[in-house]
């Protein structure tokens, strides 16, 4: 082997500094004493590694919320596809708690067949957890929910079906209990021209009733109940890129809606992300509302960040604010966001 010239040693060199910089960074991140939450920034795992939970969404099951999401690590089986779940106490520090969901296709979809935004639901009446996700093949042509249960919120889950949710196509999902315990799927349908709200039936395997229909092609869709209103939020059909995510309300589920507006009016892209969900922390004092959104970086999905921030929300009005470092007291419901 030739002897490196003096000027590619130096490039070595860097490169090596580099590389030995980038190592550290998880490190340094881990070091941090974290009390905060930064969007945007490498989050870590109770194991030092990155979260792997994107179009994600949340479950509070005795006093500890479950984060379920797409699990993108790198040198996974490439034909399987998994869901993580990680579990916390204070929301800021996330334990992994396995891949609940490890499955190969289903439904003889290809090899690059499509398990996105995965969502668990805790049936009252069986006690059986049920995970829904958009099922699809490469193309994205099947369009339907799929569903897998399990007698443990952290599974093994076992595949049951997909389907076409009330016979209409479905991709993104999301989420939402109403406080009365009742359990809802969002889904996109293109053909007809909007979302809809369906509500699941009791042993939640199964999508019952049209709650509502909503004339606006959005993905992304979350939901939550605040101050007497119900707040529904969703992005623009721009794949992977950021758009202006809007909101509209509705003193009841079934309608009727107001027009939609931006949740994020000084940021034409939401500041980069899209939403996945809606999350009503209810403390002693008060109640906080997060917005859960994902900064998707398409070429390396792994690597894409979260968007947690505390949304201003009251009298019809959601504003997402820049983000920010902040932190919340999970106890009494009160949230303190780092002023620059
Ligand atoms: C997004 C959607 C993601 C994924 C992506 C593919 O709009 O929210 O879940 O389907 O498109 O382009």
């Amino acid at each position: 082997m030739p002897r490196p010239a003096p000027q590619s040693i130096r490039l070595l060199l860097r490169a090596a500094a580099l590389a030995f910089a980038t190592a550290l960074v998880p490190a340094l991140a881990a070091a941090r004493p974290s009390t905060f939450i930064y969007s945007g920034a490498v989050w870590l795992d109770s194991q030092g590694r990155q979260i792997q939970a994107h179009g994600g969404g949340v479950l509070f099951y005795h006093r500890t919320w479950y984060w379920f999401g797409e699990d993108r690590t790198p040198g996974l089986d490439p034909a399987k596809r998994y869901v993580a779940c990680y579990s916390s106490r204070d929301l800021l520090h996330w334990t992994f708690r396995g891949r609940p969901l490890q499955l190969a296709d289903p439904e003889h979809l290809g090899p690059r067949w499509i398990l996105e935004r995965p969502k668990v639901y805790f049936s009252p009446t069986t006690h059986h957890f049920v995970l829904y996700f958009h099922l699809d093949d490469a193309h994205y042509r099947l369009a339907r929910v799929a569903t897998a249960v399990s007698t443990r919120i952290t599974g093994p889950y076992t595949y049951v079906r997909s389907f076409r949710p009330l016979g209409f196509e479905s991709r993104d999902i999301g989420q939402f209990i109403d406080d009365d315990g009742s359990a809802y799927l969002i889904f996109e349908s293109r053909p007809s021209g909007g979302f809809y709200i369906a509500q699941l039936s009791a042993d939640r395997l199964s999508v019952t009733r049209q709650v509502a229909f909503l004339h606006l092609p959005l993905e992304g869709g979350a939901l939550v109940h605040a101050g007497g209103l119900y707040y529904v939020l969703g992005s623009h059909l721009t794949g992977w890129r950021p758009n202006p995510n809007v909101y509209a309300t509705a003193s009841a589920l079934v309608g009727p809606w107001t027009a939609f507006q931006p949740i994020a009016p000084a940021s034409p892209d939401t500041y980069g992300s899209q939403s996945t969900f809606l999350l009503k922390v209810t403390g002693t004092k008060s109640a906080a509302v997060l917005f859960m959104g994902d900064i998707w970086k398409p070429k390396i999905l792994w690597d894409s960040r979260y968007l947690w921030m505390p949304v201003q929300i009251g009298v019809g009005h959601m504003l997402l604010p820049p983000p920010a470092p902040w932190t919340i007291d999970v106890r009494t419901g009160a949230v303190t966001i780092e002023q620059p």
